[in-house]
């Protein structure tokens, strides 16, 4: 069957946020991004400024409202700092909108044209879970820094990277009862595929669980696990997003490396926070998941889970939540084969968020 909707892969995520430059400064700071282009007084921009960073093929949009009026603000009000576009690359942004939208998708906004001195970018908007929009992003008729509207920057502080090369998945959270609609939407509405599904007897430890569907585009490339809480003893993670984040959104951005242990030194050591487990997690790793190409001690060290399937392993760490809201976080991870998301690590990861929760006092 032919993909109605051809997807090239992740264009940028756009974050809305309280104060963008300082945001920006952090992500430059300690995850080793660069700026890439800029939106702002400076451009003609009265109602936001937005700042664009890359790392390989990873790009962030950090935006934040200006004046009074702007609509922005209710996104920060409801969800604190979040993600609220996730843009996708397409050859044709009128036809994504178009075959999405009759298959049921809800507008965000029509397909238009944003032109400058170095060609044309056609926009469309279509509304997933929560307050987030899936954006279609065509620029094949666009040759400047990053889309008509934004001026290229390039600042004199620019760290090095820290090796993350492009997103592997982002994950959604949706309220009780819900994963289902929205695996279904992904399914209907975008032609994607369910490739994997764990219950709450998968996730769950002695207190919390939760439910996860991975659907995925024709080619693979777009990735959209989405969580559900489940009942347990105590108060589900995905809960505690929901009640933090004021409804569905997204939960964490799987960045990918080729050698996490260089990436995750270089981002301890410029600040990134991450979960830990018990050292006890290494005493039968390789009984578990056999032999590694790394060297076990430098994982160890640096906290780092493994895992493996049918077709490899795959090696994996989470950050804290990099919002004041126990919200948003990001996820590092190598793959060698292994095409899953770390199931034989949900138990031990989950203990760690829990341990998070109980400071918290939101367990
Ligand atoms: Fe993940």
């Amino acid at each position: 069957m032919e993909d109605f909707l051809p997807l090239n892969g992740t264009d940028h995520v756009e974050f809305i946020v309280g104060n963008a430059k300082q945001t920006a400064h952090y992500y430059k700071t300690a995850f080793g991004f660069q700026d890439l282009a800029y939106a702002g007084l400076e451009t003609g921009v009265k109602d936001r400024t937005s700042y664009v960073l890359q790392q390989d093929k990873i790009r962030l949009v950090i935006t934040s409202p200006m004046g009074p009026d702007s609509p922005l603000h209710e996104h920060l009000r409801a969800h604190g700092d979040g993600v609220k576009n996730i843009a996708l690359w397409v050859d044709d942004a009128r036809k994504s909108w178009k075959e999405t939208t009759q298959r049921g998708a809800v507008s965000a906004f029509e397909p238009y044209e944003l032109s400058d001195e170095n060609g044309t970018a056609v926009l469309a908007g279509i509304k997933t879970y929560g307050d987030t929009v899936h954006v279609f992003v065509e620029r094949k008729n666009y040759q400047g820094a990053f889309l008509p509207g934004y001026r290229p920057l390039s600042r004199e502080f620019q760290p090095s990277d820290t090796g993350l090369m492009y997103i592997d998945h982002m994950v959604g959270n949706v309220g009780w009862g819900e994963m289902n609609i929205w695996t279904e939407f992904y399914a209907k509405v975008m032609g994607f595929n369910q490739i994997i599904s764990f219950d709450d007897k998968d996730i769950s430890t002695e207190y919390t669980a939760l439910m996860s569907k991975v659907m995925s585009n024709g080619n693979g490339r777009v990735k959209f696990p989405i969580n559900e809480p489940a009942k347990g003893r105590k108060k589900s993670q995905i809960e505690e997003y929901i009640d933090f984040y004021g409804g569905a959104g997204v939960q964490h951005i799987a960045v990918a490396t080729d050698n996490i242990v260089e990436t995750v030194t270089a981002l301890k050591s410029r600040g990134v926070e991450f979960l830990y487990v018990p050292v006890s997690y290494y005493n039968d790793i390789l009984d578990r998941v056999g032999p590694i190409e790394e060297d076990i001690e430098p994982l160890k060290e640096l906290g780092i889970l493994i895992d493996r399937d049918d077709e490899g392993y795959l090696l994996q760490l989470f950050t804290k939540p990099v919002m004041d809201r126990p919200t948003v976080f990001f996820e590092i991870i190598q793959r060698r084969g292994a095409k899953s998301f770390g199931k034989g690590n949900f138990k031990a990861l989950f203990e760690a968020i829990e341990r998070e929760q109980e400071n918290r006092g939101t367990l």
